[in-house]
């Protein structure tokens, strides 16, 4: 694994591939998260669900932190390595005239969407694990929706995720259109796949605002 990773292109790839696994999840977690403002029951059904399925627990969730934590840390080495690059004099930089503003800063934008994870499993999925597994209270389906919408009571903790999910659309909005290029991705449906992606990266995070502020304003 290690010698396989050791060339750009490798690495180019994996960070692709990590990053459309977490663009399904993300698709996913943002489906039954807006169920959370047209039903309280479909949303407590849903996430008890995930919550004590045992191929999601033992299987996805594991999957799922290892996919978090390889795409951040790819992400810093590649960085890094890219820095290293510009060093070299003859490589020369253009601004704006070959590369966006967003692709330069993919590193800025993931750093703020790394430290949203810290705050967001801080307020949701440390407390599911300790409630699960650490006290092991006895299982309780209908506790989800009021678990998630006093997280939403606090002006500084919506604003701060309405920010994120700011950053969440930059970072999207290069990093899914290209990691089709990054696999190699070329034929005649490469043009509609860009703009499929570049309305994601727009549409999702415009909805988990949407969702943030419904309970936010809910609370009032
Ligand atoms: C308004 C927006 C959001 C809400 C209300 C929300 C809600 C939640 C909740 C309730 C959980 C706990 C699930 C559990 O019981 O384990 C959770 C976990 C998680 N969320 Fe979010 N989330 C939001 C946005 C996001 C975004 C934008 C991302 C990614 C950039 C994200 C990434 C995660 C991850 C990785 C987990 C841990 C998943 C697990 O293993 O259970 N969330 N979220």
């Amino acid at each position: 694994m290690g010698g396989f990773l050791n060339s750009t292109i490798a690495r180019k790839f994996a960070m692709a591939l990590s990053g459309l696994f977490l663009v399904l999840f993300l698709a996913q977690h943002f489906t039954i998260n807006l169920t959370s403002v047209f039903s309280k029951d479909v949303f407590n059904e849903l996430s008890h669900f995930m919550g004590t399925n045992f191929f999601v627990q033992a299987l996805l969730q594991p999957v799922l932190i290892f996919g978090v934590i390889f795409h951040f840390v790819m992400g810093f080495i590649l960085e890094a390595k890219n820095r290293g690059a510009r060093d070299v004099k003859y490589v020369k930089y253009n601004g704006n005239s070959n590369s966006s503003w967003m692709s330069r800063n993919m590193i800025y934008s993931g750093l703020v969407v790394l430290a949203f994870l810290g705050l967001h499993f801080y307020d949701f999925w440390f407390p599911e694990m300790v409630h699960k597994y650490v006290e092991s209270h006895p299982e309780d389906a209908a506790r989800y929706y009021n678990e998630l919408v006093v997280k939403f009571e606090s002006p500084v903790r919506t604003g701060l995720y309405v920010l994120s999910f700011v950053f969440l659309a930059l970072h999207l909005y290069h990093g899914f259109s290209s990691s089709f290029q990054s696999i190699g991705w070329r034929n005649k449906y490469a043009k509609g796949l860009r703009g499929f992606t570049q309305a994601y990266a727009i549409i999702i995070p415009l909805g988990f605002i949407f969702i943030a502020l419904f309970h936010y304003i809910n609370n009032l």
